[in-house]
């Protein structure tokens, strides 16, 4: 590993943390090594956990919720319990079947107006301007408008403006205070929706529906309500922010990739090409139910585990040629969506608002090129980002 001379992998392994800048730029040599050598290695970094780096290995795990409980999933603790993301079946399952149906594909097409204007907002503040910065201006604010759009509806000019400020709070900097504004958003909304009897409204939505469905027999727990609207909002923001900029980034950086793009058939086509590439959640955690034996280690009931989606999702065994993109070539499966019960319920979402983004953007803008390739960085932490992706372009005559 080229990041430090006196330490080996295997070392550097034994304390790999999420968070460490220097393990983070050698993460795929790192977890390349691992792959071969030590697929499921112990770190204490973070608190303790097994690192699981190997895609059959993964897809084991996220095949048995039952030895393998989502109750503890985010890699840092929150703080917070966010059904569906840190609970189990059967509370998981039927809150998501009560949630799955507001994000079909189909559901989701009356929003596209709203995307298309939130795009060109945007666009239109920066095209004369001959360049910008994806995240900040770009992807940042566009996912930002269509969340607050399906999960908060109802409210005021004013309260939306405040929560479009919210949501780029949350998406730039996540600091405490910008969550607890969040959480403050959620209750305040929640509150509001419950008073004004939106249960009894004809509007179908995802409030009304967490304050009228039942799960397991029982009606949702405020607190449920709560956590679902915010991981909702947490789990569709800074992900698919995060998609569009590595997607920029790469076209900018990988010669052909634009006119690829310019094929309206590249969604179906090459768009899990990139996300299994980049895969803007790059870990999630889980923790072990009972002992058991995993690729020759035993893990001992109520440890971690820490799921390196990113490190799966470059498994040579899985998809030759992994540290590339390879396009044309049949990829299946790969898990920046996860898979099994927990599978990313926006997945749909973050296809559609994708697919309108690059419509919108390359009908304007063409030969995307990056402006100060130095200064992009991929960021340390449970994601795949970069920390700021500044791109110049021509305008389409
Ligand atoms: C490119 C964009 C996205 C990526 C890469 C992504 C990734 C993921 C992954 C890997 C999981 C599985 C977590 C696990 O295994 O524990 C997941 C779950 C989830 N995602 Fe996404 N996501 C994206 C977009 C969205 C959007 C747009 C929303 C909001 C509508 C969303 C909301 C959620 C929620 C609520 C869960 C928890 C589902 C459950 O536990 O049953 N995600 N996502």
């Amino acid at each position: 590993v080229t990041q430090t001379d006196s330490h080996t992998p295997a070392e550097v392994l034994q304390h790999y943390d999420v968070f460490d800048p220097e393990q983070n730029r050698a993460k795929w040599e790192l977890f390349g090594y691992a792959r071969e050598q030590c697929p499921v290695v112990r770190t204490d970094g973070n608190g303790g956990f097994w690192l699981v780096t190997r895609y059959e290995d993964i897809r084991r795990i996220l095949e048995d919720w039952k030895t393998f409980s989502s109750l503890e999933s985010p890699v840092m603790p929150t703080g917070m319990k966010m059904c569906p993301i840190d609970a189990d079946p059967p509370e998981q399952t039927a809150l998501r079947q009560v949630l799955n149906p507001l994000f079909s594909r189909g559901a989701l097409t009356e929003y596209v107006p709203t995307m298309r204007s939130a795009a060109c907002t945007q666009i239109d503040s920066w095209i004369d301007r001959g360049t910008m910065e994806v995240l900040t201006e770009f992807s940042g604010p566009y996912v930002g408008k269509l969340l607050t759009a399906v999960l908060f509806p109802d409210l005021r000019e004013d309260e939306i403006e405040q929560a479009h400020r919210i949501a780029l709070g949350v998406a730039e900097e996540g600091s405490p205070e910008v969550f607890g504004e969040l959480m403050q958003m959620c209750v305040t909304y929640l509150a509001r929706a419950r008073e004004k009897g939106i249960a009894d409204s004809a509007d179908d939505g995802v409030v009304k529906r967490l304050l009228t469905a039942e799960i397991a027999g029982r009606p949702i727990t405020e607190e449920e309500q709560l956590g679902a609207l915010a991981i909702l909002f947490l789990g569709g923001l800074s992900t698919t922010r995060d998609a569009i900029g590595n997607i920029i980034y790469r076209t900018a950086t990988n010669p052909g990739v634009e006119d690829r793009l310019r094929d309206r058939s590249w969604v179906k086509r090459d768009l899990d090409e990139f996300l299994r590439l980049d895969p803007p959640v790059a870990c999630m955690a889980r923790v072990a139910t009972r002992d058991v034996e995993l690729n020759g280690v035993l893990i001992r009931k109520g440890e971690r585990l820490q799921l390196r989606y990113d490190s799966a999702n470059r498994d040579e065994n899985q998809f030759p040629g992994a540290d590339h993109l390879v396009f044309g070539a049949p990829r299946t499966g790969h898990v920046a969506f996860g898979i099994g019960v927990h599978r990313c319920i926006g997945s749909n979402m973050a296809r559609l608002q994708i697919e309108v983004a690059f419509e919108e953007l390359l009908g304007r803008i063409k030969n995307l090129r990056l402006v100060d390739p130095a200064a992009c960085v991929w960021v340390p932490g449970q994601t795949t980002a970069l920390g700021a992706v500044n791109v110049a372009f021509d305008k389409v005559a």
